[in-house]
């Protein structure tokens, strides 16, 4: 268990294990308590081994995205936090017809890429923020669409530590659901179709720009959308309608802009984000008898 393992099962990796690392200069939101361990490995071998010392050590282990949908609680994660930067893991390669790109990668950055080299489909999702992994992990999208649409094959490390590859109806995609939950994605090849360059980034902007007009401004510390939308329901309107847009708790709050953000001012801890979801929760289900589950992701 993990009170009792030594604290020197990550020993071989001290180079590049961090005990007591900060994670909220890791999340979009900014808040939250450290990890107890956080580590950055080299290459894909690497990242494996940690994952069996971690099964064998009985460690819990997480992997951190970008963190633009992920609340860490002000407790921190008590086990490994795993982060894939550097090369081996934001690589991204473009042909005629296709991308292939790592898990680590930056989504926004691959979806300008591939409008500007005339590749089509992804422009559908701008202003997504996070890493590619994540965004496939939670099949992310929005009005115009959602990954699942573009992605072929997903490279990810299972439950038993085997790397494996999967064509894209074996990852059971629905809305903001893929059965990826326990595995660990370490790259994908997305399908793209043929587009102008001009077009598709006008496209892009557009999609953008309908995006920010009705939703929080990036520099807000949000992790976007807290809920799921029920199904047949919009889970903003609902929190709107049960009379909860600016409400408070401590410095979070529930945004004038869109009532399925909650957004994070100076002094705020993520115990008054928690508390404002739970009154969301409540106050919907008490109004319009609707769970609300939640969207983001809250370690
Ligand atoms: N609405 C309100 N009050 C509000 C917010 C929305 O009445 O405070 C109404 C709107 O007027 C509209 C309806 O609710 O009639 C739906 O709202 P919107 O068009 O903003 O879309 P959404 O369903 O709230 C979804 C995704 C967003 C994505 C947008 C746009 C979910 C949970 N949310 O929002 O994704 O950006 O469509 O494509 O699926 C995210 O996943 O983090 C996210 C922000």
């Amino acid at each position: 268990m993990l009170e009792s393992s030594p604290t020197t099962w990550c020993s071989d990796w001290e180079a590049i294990c961090r005990p007591d690392a900060p994670l909220r200069e890791h999340t979009w939101y900014r808040l939250g308590g450290p990890a107890r361990w956080l580590l950055a490995p080299r290459d894909e071998h690497e990242l494996a081994a940690i994952l069996a010392r971690c099964r064998e050590s009985e460690i819990p282990v997480r992997i951190l995205g970008h963190g633009a949908n992920l609340l860490v609680r002000d407790e921190g994660v008590n086990g490994a936090v795993i982060v894939l930067r550097g090369p081996a893991f934001e690589y991204a390669e473009f042909s005629a017809d296709r991308i292939v790109a790592a898990a680590g990668a930056d989504f926004p950055l691959l979806v300008k890429r591939a409008c500007s080299r005339g590749l089509s489909g992804l422009e559908l999702l701008a202003g997504i923020p996070g890493s590619l992994g994540g965004i496939i992990r939670m099949n992310a999208g929005g009005r115009h669409g959602e990954i699942a649409a573009a992605v072929d094959r997903v490279r990810f490390i299972d439950r038993e530590g085997v790397f494996r590859e999967s064509a894209a109806r074996e990852i059971g995609f629905r809305y903001r659901h893929t059965n990826l939950d326990g595995c660990v994605i370490v790259g994908a090849t997305l399908r793209a179709g043929r587009g102008a360059p001009e077009e598709l980034l006008t496209r892009f902007r557009e999609i953008w720009s309908e995006k920010y007009a009705t939703q929080p401004a990036v520099s807000e510390r949000s992790a976007g959308c807290i809920f799921k939308n029920p199904p047949g329901h919009s889970a903003g309107a609902l929190v709107d309608r049960a009379g909860l847009k600016g409400r408070r708790a401590g410095a979070a709050e529930i945004s004038r802009k869109h009532a399925n953000f909650i957004v994070a001012h100076d002094g705020a801890q993520a115990a008054d984000v928690v508390k404002l979801i739970e009154l969301a929760q409540e106050e919907v289900w008490r109004q319009f008898s609707i769970r609300l589950e939640t969207e983001v992701e809250i370690w």
